[in-house]
């Protein structure tokens, strides 16, 4: 059963000052041929055009419109909605050009409320899949002028980011099993009560030497299932950040609350990771999921709908889509190009 986030949850996680939802990855936006596939589609519209970018999160996609047009000088007018709250604001300082981008939260793909025929293109990056198709492919073709385009990046359940997210949804759950966290909170209460009472008794100092094992054989246990991995990154993380509560190093560094703080945003964290990734594989697509994306198109209007897969890295990323509306088709434009 496919668990989905909320606006609420993907708003915690757009908070966290992060421009994609890719965890360690595209720090500095999507790049290589990402980024060219949608350069591509940029260098097609004309100067002024207007561009909607679906789902948008912090605004990584309306982000690279924003630079296409400024170094073409094509003055887009840009426009990211998402259904969550959002937080682009938090990373104008690294990326100036989010600033000249309006930005909707809570506005659901299915019903932007945005004007009919308004739009040039509307695209999307990992954002659409998310939403209920037919609803929001409705809503595209109400927004597009004629002869505007919708492109898209989507997941594609056997690509190598779905590979990686199964790989990744495993160590999550293998962390939570652990219960590493559990035993780590627990020894810290004791060093609480040790700070706090001078010495502890007898059976305290029995249940701390037993706490000191089972956590040293937990941590063990974890890196040796870290050690069969082919990306461990998220185990290495998880142990890593119990390791350094503990060293003593920096025991006069780091205050008994200040570990408990840490050990409860590990857990947190651990299992926000795990909602994300299960969330994204009930959102990829399927090659028959594709199939009624392409059929539902073509119901629309859409010109024979052209989805394949795109590579990244030499391997199989996700499926990309492109499509436009003929120019005569569609709702007239009550704004063309001002
Ligand atoms: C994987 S993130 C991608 C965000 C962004 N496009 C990027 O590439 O960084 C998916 C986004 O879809 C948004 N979302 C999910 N369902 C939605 C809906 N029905 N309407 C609008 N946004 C939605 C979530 O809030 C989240 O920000």
């Amino acid at each position: 059963m496919a668990e989905h986030l909320d606006a609420e949850q993907w708003g915690d996680w757009w908070r966290n000052r992060s421009l994609t939802s890719f965890h360690g990855h595209f720090r500095h936006n999507y790049d290589g041929s990402l980024r060219l596939f949608w350069e591509e589609r940029f260098a097609t519209l004309p100067r002024g055009a207007a561009i909607l970018d679906l789902a948008t999160g912090n605004g990584a996609l309306a982000l690279l419109a924003a630079e296409y047009s400024a170094t073409h000088d094509r003055n887009f007018r840009i426009t990211g909605i998402d259904y969550a709250t959002i937080r682009p604001e938090s990373l104008q300082e690294d990326h100036p050009l989010l600033a000249d981008i309006r930005f909707l939260g809570n506005t659901p793909m299915e019903n932007t409320g945005l004007e009919d025929a308004s739009q040039d293109l509307v695209m999307s990056q990992f954002g659409f899949e998310y939403g209920n198709m037919p609803a929001t492919i409705r809503e595209i073709r109400r927004l597009l002028r004629p002869g505007g385009c919708f492109s898209a990046m989507i997941h594609h359940r056997d690509s190598a980011v779905l590979e990686q997210a199964r790989e990744a949804l495993a160590q999550t759950k293998r962390c939570e099993k652990s219960t590493v966290t559990k035993t780590a909170a627990a020894l810290v209460e004791l060093q609480q009560k040790l700070a706090r009472e001078g010495s502890l008794d007898t059976q305290d100092q029995q249940r701390a030497q037993k706490l000191h094992h089972a956590l040293a054989s937990e941590l063990d246990k974890l890196n040796r299932y870290a050690r069969q991995l082919k990306d461990p990154s998220h185990v290495r993380m998880f142990t890593q950040s119990i390791m350094v509560l503990f060293d003593r190093r920096n025991a006069a560094r780091i205050s008994p609350e200040q570990r408990l703080e840490a050990i409860d945003r590990l857990t947190t964290e651990n299992l926000g990771y795990r909602r994300r990734m299960k969330d994204l594989q009930g959102a990829a697509l399927a090659d028959k999921d594709f199939l009624t994306l392409k059929r539902l198109l073509e119901q629309q209007h859409f010109a024979s709908p052209d989805i394949r897969p795109q590579e990244y890295a030499n391997r199989h990323f996700c499926h990309t889509v492109s499509t436009c509306l003929p120019p005569g088709s569609g709702l007239s434009s009550p704004d063309p190009y001002p």
